[in-house]
């Protein structure tokens, strides 16, 4: 009886260890169905965007998109909902038919991490309200 309870306690002792240093493991959706390639977002804006915004993001015809100043918001979702729609009266165009999800998701990450804030020389003067 003594041994069946001390058997018993080890287990429960042995399995509660286990849980512990098991791995959490990651849902699905976290591992690789939202990452991005910046590589082919720089890509995707040197064959579309750059003749209006600058091969830099310097500014041009388009605003500079490399200053804290935005016009649509600075956020990621804010600055693909201007690339997929575009904005027709002020002549930037929609791209929600001409490329596709993964190339809108390249791009937009492209303009926040790596021109947003880069301030190449000879850039357009700021359009829009300050984001920090
Ligand atoms: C034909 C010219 C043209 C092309 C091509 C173009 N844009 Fe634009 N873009 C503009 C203009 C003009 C505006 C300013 C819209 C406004 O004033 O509301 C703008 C605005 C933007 C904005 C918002 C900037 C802000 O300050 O909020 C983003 C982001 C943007 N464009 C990204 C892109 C991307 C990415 C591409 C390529 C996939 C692209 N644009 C191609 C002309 C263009």
């Amino acid at each position: 009886m003594k041994t069946t309870t001390l058997l018993l306690i080890t287990l429960t002792l042995a399995l509660c260890s286990i849980s512990f240093v098991t791995p959490k493991l990651k849902p699905c959706h976290q591992n690789s169905a939202d990452s991005f390639s910046l590589s082919n977002g720089k890509k995707v804006f040197a064959n579309n965007c750059a003749g209006c915004h600058g091969a830099s993001g310097q500014g041009a015809y388009g605003p500079n998109l490399c200053d804290k100043y935005w016009i649509h918001g600075s956020h990621y979702h804010g600055i693909v909902h201007v690339i997929k729609h575009g904005v027709s009266k002020k002549g930037m165009t929609a791209f929600r038919h001409t490329l596709s999800h993964a190339q809108i998701r390249d791009v937009g990450h492209y303009i926040i991490l790596t021109l947003k804030g880069s301030n190449p020389s000879g850039a357009k003067a700021a359009e829009g309200k300050l984001h920090k």
